[in-house]
C-alpha cells in the first residue's frame, strides 16, 4: 500500500524474493536486529559486516542463520549482493557502501539517510498467510500505526477480508476463555468473525455473539432438541450436519476445549465423520478466574503446584473418579470447578483426609465478568458460607495458602 506524497515519484513496491540469495547487512546494531529476522524469514543468504553486534545478531550469527565478518565495510563488499542493508554508525562508510551499491545495481536501503537510498523498508506484518507492507514516504510512526491497523483488524476478524480460496469447511472448537470478551485468543476471535454458524454454550464470552454479522446463525447448545439422543451427540450431530453443508462451524466453549470442556468427544465425533477439525485453545477459568480476584494458582515459597479438579459429583459418589484421600494429603493449592454445591462434602472429605481446616478457601463467582465476586472462607466454614452467602454457579473455587491473597482486590 502506498500513499500519494509531495515526492515526484513515489517508491515502487515489489516482494522480493530472496530465498538463496547474498543480501548484505552493513552494521550490527539495533537497526540490523529489527531488520535480519524478517530477512532470514525469507531465506536470504546473509552476510553481516560489522566489528560488532548486539547479543541478539550474535545469536543468530552463533547459531549459523548468517554469516558474520567481524569487520568494518570495504570497498567490493557489495559486489554480488542482490539487495543490501547499510547501517553502520559511519556515515562516511554508509555513502561509500551506497555509492558500490549503485554502481552494482544493488538495491539498497540505508538507515542514515534514507533520500539518498535506492530502496525503502516498508513496515511489514503478516497474519494467516497475509503479508502487509506498507510505505508512506517520509513518516515510518505512520506507516507502522497503518501496518498495525491493517494487521490486527485481520487477526481479530474486525477487518473483514473474506478469503476466496482456501476456505474449507469444516468446525472449529474455539475456547472462548471465562467470559470477559477481551479474554479470546486472537485466533478464535478471528474464526468467529469468518463463521457462518456458531454452537455457542452458555458459559464463555456470550458479549461477542452480538457482535456477528446478521446471516451468522447462532445457536445455543443448551437449547439444542435432542429427544432420545444424549445432549452431547445431538451437539456432535449438529456440528456435523452444519461441516457437511458446507458451512464454516465454530463450537464456542467456555474457557479451554479441553478443560472439562468435552472437546476431544467432539473432536473424536468429527474425525469419525471425516470433517476437518482446528482446535483453538482458550484461557481456563481454572486459572484465569483465580487470578482475576487476585488469587494466584502458584507463589513462590507458597504454592508449587496446583491441581485442577472437578466437583460436579460428590466424594462418596460410586462415579467420581477423584482419589480426595491423596488430594488432602497435598500441601499445594486445589482449584475446584463445578463444586458449588458439593462445595461443603468437598471439604469434610479434604479434612477428614488431613487437610487443616484453618486452610484458607477463595469462592469466585463469575470471574472475569461485570457480576465477578468473591466470597473468602475457610476450608472448615467453606460449605456453610457457600450456602449463606448465596454463592451460584459458575464459580470457582481455590484451597490452599494462595487463597489468603489479593483479599483487597475487587
Ligand atoms: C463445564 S466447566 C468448563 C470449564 C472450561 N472449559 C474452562 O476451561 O474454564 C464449567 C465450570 O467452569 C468454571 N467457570 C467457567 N467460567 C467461569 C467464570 N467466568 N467464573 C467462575 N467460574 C467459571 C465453573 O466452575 C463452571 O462450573
Amino acid at each position: 500500500m502506498t500513499e500519494t506524497h509531495p515526492d515526484p515519484a513515489p517508491a515502487y513496491p515489489v516482494g522480493l524474493r530472496l530465498a538463496g540469495r547474498r543480501v548484505v547487512v552493513l552494521g550490527g546494531g539495533q537497526v540490523a536486529q529489527r531488520r535480519l529476522p524478517a530477512l532470514l524469514a525469507a531465506g536470504a543468504d546473509v552476510t553481516l559486516v560489522s566489528p560488532s553486534a548486539t547479543p541478539s545478531v550474535e545469536a543468530m550469527a552463533d547459531a549459523g542463520e548468517l554469516t558474520w565478518e567481524r569487520r568494518p565495510y570495504r570497498e567490493g563488499d557489495l559486489a554480488d549482493a542482490w539487495y543490501a542493508l547499510v547501517c553502520t554508525r559511519d556515515p562516511e562508510a554508509n555513502a561509500a557502501a551506497s555509492a558500490e551499491a549503485e554502481r552494482h545495481r544493488v538495491w539498497c536501503v540505508r538507515s542514515d539517510d534514507a533520500e539518498s537510498a535506492t530502496a525503502w523498508t516498508p513496515a511489514t506484518g503478516r497474519s494467516e498467510g497475509v503479508t502487509v507492507a506498507v510505505l508512506t514516504g517520509r513518516d515510518p510512526r505512520r506507516s507502522a500505526a497503518v501496518r498495525d491497523a491493517i494487521v490486527e483488524g485481520l487477526r481479530d476478524g474486525t477487518l473483514v477480508a473474506p478469503r476466496h480460496r482456501a476456505r474449507t469447511p469444516g468446525v472449529a472448537l474455539v475456547g472462548g476463555g471465562p467470559g470477559d470478551p477481551d479474554l479470546i485468543t486472537v485466533r478464535g476471535r478471528r474464526l468467529l468473525a469468518e463463521a457462518d454458524v456458531v454452537i455457542a454454550d452458555r458459559l464463555g464470552p456470550r458479549d461477542l455473539l452480538d457482535e456477528l454479522p446478521p446471516h451468522v446463525e447462532v445457536i445455543d447448545a443448551a437449547k439444542i432438541p435432542y429427544g432420545r439422543a444424549m445432549a452431547q451427540e445431538a451437539i456432535n450431530n449438529a456440528l456435523i450436519e452444519h461441516a457437511k453443508a458446507g458451512k464454516q462451524v465454530v463450537r464456542l466453549k467456555g474457557g479451554d476445549p479441553f478443560v472439562f470442556g468435552r472437546g476431544m468427544e467432539e473432536a473424536e465425533a468429527l474425525a469419525e465423520a471425516g470433517i476437518a477439525c482446528t482446535v483453538v485453545p482458550g484461557v481456563t477459568s481454572a486459572i484465569s478466574v483465580p487470578g482475576a480476584a487476585g488469587v494466584p494458582v502458584t507463589h513462590r515459597g507458597v504454592a508449587h503446584e496446583f491441581t485442577v479438579v472437578s466437583g460436579h459429583v460428590a466424594p462418596d459418589d460410586e462415579r467420581s473418579l477423584v482419589d480426595w484421600t491423596a488430594l488432602a494429603g497435598l500441601t499445594g493449592t486445589l482449584v475446584l470447578l463445578m463444586a458449588v454445591e458439593n462445595s461443603g462434602a468437598i471439604a469434610a472429605k479434604l479434612m477428614a483426609g488431613g487437610r487443616p481446616g484453618d486452610t484458607p478457601v477463595a469462592v469466585i463467582q463469575e470471574g472475569t465478568m461485570a457480576a465477578q465476586r468473591r466470597v473468602d472462607a475457610t476450608l472448615a466454614t467453606v460449605g456453610e458460607t457457600v450456602r449463606a452467602e448465596g454463592v451460584r454457579p459458575p464459580a470457582v473455587i481455590v484451597i490452599g495458602d494462595v487463597a489468603a491473597r489479593g483479599r483487597n482486590q475487587r
